[in-house]
């Protein structure tokens, strides 16, 4: 087999074979075939797209290509969620004990920040003392006792993908609906869960912007789950705003509390709530979504949601204080309120905007060395279709150590993301579709 001669046929726009597929791509992890050739495969993929054959032998090409999580040791049916990235996405944080407190066991891998703020990984460790390196069987254990695990994601894992994906992120390739479906894909499904549940975001500040993308996004990552025996949904939910108030890692940690106590914002209980529905469903701990809520509200009524979320930070060392009382996390220095200029009403906030403003406060990394600042951030006041008079505080700017021309800088992004018109803006959707 040839390199060059699968680039042809794929550039031609026919199927390739699983053999085919394994030649790229294990050639490519060894550094046979070089970057040059699989560019160019890339690129052919980017314009012919691939079948679902291709894109699950892609998918489970790269899963195989590194470490395997073996979650057998844990009883039941263990079920992973993944959100394709929005900003003031906390949902993890409220989903692992929620979900876990109803009887489904979490046993969860996450990342730290790509992006503009800081991940789920970099939020948690803003709880004093938290540690998300655990042993695989300290991991295991720690499900089977508590019945969630949040721990960093293993270097080996899928580093086809990592060295595929950091190819396609310099040759305009990273856009392909079945690169990125096999992407998620392989990393899911190399960390083991029986079954997933995927928070597709659509949105100004989501990876997908349409609708229509976003959805076909989904179905490409249904059908690959499908493919390979493991139970998948998507929800779609919007991010043409952040979710909830709080962005930067403690004020989301906070917002999380206070969803997981029954009182957070309502977009985030009730992405939450929906996302948890389905956690429940493929977990078989109950038969439909609408039993599953009647339950997953219980359970954030009575405490019992938070009570896991405390079990949870004390075996994984963090300090259960601090979130007991939440002023006692990580905080600023000082508040900086942002003021609208004009009257109306919120049209929409550009979220990758938002982003941007809490980086540039310290709250998420510039550069791979840069060290986050935990107590800094931003809180939104006011959210689309809001009404706004001039002088109005839009959002508050959390600041520590920022220099003022950062702060200047991040005003001024917070001010550009805000969009506001003279007619009343009707409330958008919170979630599109759901593809099973
Ligand atoms: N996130 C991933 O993990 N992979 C992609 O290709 C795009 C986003």
């Amino acid at each position: 087999m040839r390199a060059v001669d699968i680039i042809q046929k794929k550039r031609d726009g026919h199927e390739l074979s699983a053999e085919e597929i394994t030649f790229l791509i294990q050639g490519y992890s060894r550094g046979e075939i070089p970057d040059y050739q699989m560019s160019a495969w890339a690129m052919a993929v980017y314009f012919q797209g691939m079948t679902s054959q291709e894109t699950g032998h892609l998918t489970m090409e790269m899963a195989k290509s590194g470490d395997q999580v073996d979650l057998s040791p844990i009883e039941g049916i263990k079920v992973d969620k993944h959100s394709t990235g929005g900003v003031g996405d906390k949902t993890t944080i409220v989903l692992a004990p929620l979900v876990a407190a109803a009887g489904v066991p979490v046993a969860k891998m996450s990342g730290r920040g790509l992006g503009h703020t800081g991940g789920t990984l970099d939020k948690l460790e803003s709880i004093s003392g938290f540690t998300i390196e655990l042993s695989r069987d300290e991991f295991l254990n720690q499900v089977n006792e508590v019945g969630a695990a949040v721990i960093g994601q293993s270097g080996n894992m899928a580093p086809a993908d990592k060295k595929l994906y950091a190819l396609r992120d310099v040759t305009s390739t990273v856009n392909s609906i079945p690169l990125i479906a096999s992407s998620v894909m392989s990393k899911k499904i190399a960390a083991g869960a029986d079954a997933i549940v995927l928070d597709v975001k659509t949105g100004s500040g989501a990876f997908m912007k349409t609708l229509d993308d976003s959805i076909r996004l989904a179905e490409a990552m249904v059908d690959i789950g499908t493919h390979v025996g493991r139970d998948t949904v998507a929800v779609i939910s919007d991010m043409d705003q952040p979710l909830g108030f709080g962005i930067g890692n403690a004020l989301e940690i906070k917002e999380a509390v206070e969803t997981l106590q029954g009182n957070g914002p309502e977009d985030l209980e009730e992405v939450s709530l929906i996302l948890a529905s389905h956690m429940l469903v493929l977990g078989g701990k109950a038969k439909t979504v609408e039993e599953a809520r009647v339950v997953l509200e219980e359970l954030l009524r009575s405490g019992a949601a938070f009570d896991k979320l405390k079990q949870m930070v004390a075996a994984q060392h963090g300090d259960v204080g601090q979130i007991e009382d939440l002023s006692k996390l990580p905080g600023a220095s000082r508040t900086l309120e942002v003021k609208a200029d004009t009257s109306g009403y919120v049209a929409s906030i550009e979220a990758e905007a938002i982003g941007i403003a809490a980086m540039l406060l310290g709250a998420g990394r510039e550069t791979k060395e840069s060290v986050i600042d935990y107590g800094v951030g931003v809180t939104l006041v006011k959210k689309v279709s809001d009404e706004v008079k001039a002088g109005d505080t839009l959002a508050v700017m959390h600041i520590n150590e920022a220099s003022e021309s950062k702060v200047q800088e991040a005003e001024n992004k917070l001010k550009q993301a805000y969009s506001i018109t003279d007619a009343a803006v009707p409330k958008q959707p919170l979630i599109y579709a759901l593809v099973t």
